[in-house]
């Protein structure tokens, strides 16, 4: 239900709705619904998502017990009611309505608030049983015709919960962006150790095997999202977000499953669980996941200053040739026929980025798109995962852009752990040749602890072997962009450990490509 009238939601909840209420008044950032226990339903927080001009999805999970399958709740459907105002004091309430939080989508609410008004922040909340959700804010993208000065954004990826603490997204939430892009590994399959891991938190038993049913993808979902400073980025700005490996298994590839023991009817099955819950745990504008395809591209558009293509890198592509490490030598990664996006998604890609209207292009996408030769000498030494185990795709995507004149090509990409800047060329292999854009790769939140010098690229500003590289690092964080209609600036934000709470934050490099102007300059 979606209604636009002012009634109050006042006298329903009594005392202890009061209270709730005062406190997130107080403090409507610093509420942290995770420290909240007993049979607190909201202690997964709240999120906003996929924001259109006139909406944004609202949604929250309820789990009295975040770490049990149903989250501690019956087999019944709960209604839920949900607001959004133009102040944070919920005195300008613009909208309202009521949505059941139903146990086959795991007790989750999207809500896709409409009637509102572009370019503008709101704020958030859901109440269910006399209990009121944290606040959340969040913004709607500019008007269609609108030529918007400036936009911030963040964009993160890769945050295995025992391999360290969500520093980082607490410092991406304090840069208050407009729009945050998660580009993948949002969770990781993997059963977690005991210990918990870096974060030396005791994880009970039904933690330790992989993910493969639904209610386990749940429960994994359920103790990623029980962390403050995870809910504190989802509470603060909208976020569009995809998948990438671990939310499903590790490289998987299209319809090809891990092999083993795992048949591909297995695969599949898993496959389909997987995207249940994340559907279930995101605030996506997508039908309910039922089966093991599961459409997830899409486009956003920010008045004509930047369009936002985001891309799905693994349910379509042809499966990993010459193994799925590095390869000195495999000329089936050559095959014109081998695919990454799959005809229908690259068909939707390049039509898009043929008829944008938008100064910056951006491909919001997972695996590294510039050639990255990993051996230091002669050899060429290349990742079978990434998109130069798939050149045919890769130049098809690159000429067409310059076939179609692409306004200012910008990757986004996710994955490798590791911090780079770089340019995209028609041929990598000659660096006299066209630079057609630019790639910018943000490293892990968590994924990899502290971060290693000796694996990977080269830190550093330039490396020999791969001359389009304009910067690399190693350190955990994310990135921030400033993006306005002569710049596109790109903040490679870093903090030095994740084995334990409260790293300061600062910022490893500051890199800009100018509009008209391919290419990349360090600040
Ligand atoms: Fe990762």
């Amino acid at each position: 239900m979606d209604c636009p009238s002012r009634r109050s939601f006042f006298g329903l909840g009594g005392a202890a709705f009061a209270l709730a209420f005062t406190t997130d008044l107080a403090h409507p950032w610093t509420a942290r619904a995770s420290v909240r226990g007993g049979d607190y339903p909201f202690q997964l927080g709240v999120a906003s998502g996929d924001p259109l001009p006139d909406r944004v999805v609202l949604w929250t999970r309820l789990a009295p017990k975040p770490l049990e399958p149903l989250g501690g709740l019956p087999f019944n459907k709960i209604k839920v009611d949900w607001e959004i105002a133009e102040d944070e004091a919920f005195t300008r309430r613009v909208r309202h309505g009521s949505a059941w939080a139903a146990p086959e989508y795991g007790h989750s609410v999207h809500v896709d608030a409409k009637g509102l008004r572009p370019g503008r922040e709101y704020f958030y909340r859901f109440r269910t049983g006399g209990e009121l959700s944290p606040v959340g804010r969040t913004k709607t993208a500019p008007a269609p015709r609108s030529s918007p000065d400036a936009l911030k954004l963040a964009f993160a990826s890769c945050a295995s919960w025992q391999d360290g603490y969500y520093t980082a997204y607490r410092h991406l939430a304090d840069d208050n962006p407009d729009v945050v892009f998660h580009l993948g590994d949002y969770i990781y399959e993997y059963g977690i150790v005991p210990t918990g891991g870096n974060r030396k938190v005791p994880v009970p038993e039904q933690f330790r095997v992989q993910c493969d049913t639904l209610d386990r993808f749940r429960i994994q979902y359920g103790l990623y999202k029980s962390d403050p400073d995870l809910q504190a980025a989802h509470q603060r700005a909208p976020w569009i977000v995809t998948w990438d490996d671990h939310e499903v298994l590790d490289n998987w590839a299209g319809r090809h499953g891990p092999g083993g023991e795992v048949t591909e009817q297995d695969y599949l099955v898993i496959r389909a669980n997987a995207f249940r819950a994340f559907w279930e745990n995101m605030p996506v504008r997508l039908p309910a996941a039922h089966g093991p395809d599961f459409r997830i591209f899409r486009r956003f558009t920010f008045g004509d200053l930047a369009e936002f293509n985001v891309l799905d890198t693994r349910q379509y592509r042809d499966d990993q040739v010459c193994g799925d490490g590095q390869q000195t030598d495999c000329a089936a990664r050559l095959d014109p026929a081998r695919q990454m996006l799959g005809p229908e998604q690259e068909a939707w890609l390049l039509d898009g980025l043929g008829g944008s209207r938008a100064k910056w292009n951006v491909l919001a996408q997972q695996i590294a798109m510039i050639q990255l030769d990993f051996d230091p000498g002669p050899a060429q030494r290349l990742s079978m995962d990434l998109w130069d185990g798939y050149k045919a795709a890769k130049d098809r995507l690159i000429t067409g852009m310059i076939d179609r004149r692409v306004s200012n090509p910008v990757v986004l990409t996710g994955d490798i752990h590791y911090n780079l800047a770089g340019e995209l060329k028609a041929n990598f292999d000659d660096p006299a040749s066209r630079t057609v854009g630019v790639e910018f790769v943000c490293t892990s939140i968590s994924s990899g602890g502290n971060g290693n010098p000796a694996t990977g690229l080269p830190p550093g500003g330039s490396d020999p072997v791969n001359p389009h590289l304009r910067f690399s690092s190693y350190q955990r964080g994310y990135v921030s962009c400033e993006v306005t209609r002569t710049q596109w600036r790109s903040d490679f934000k870093v903090v030095p450990y994740v084995d334990r709470p409260g790293a300061p934050v600062s910022t490893r490099a500051s890199l800009v490509t100018l509009d008209g102007v391919p290419g990349l300059q360090a600040l």
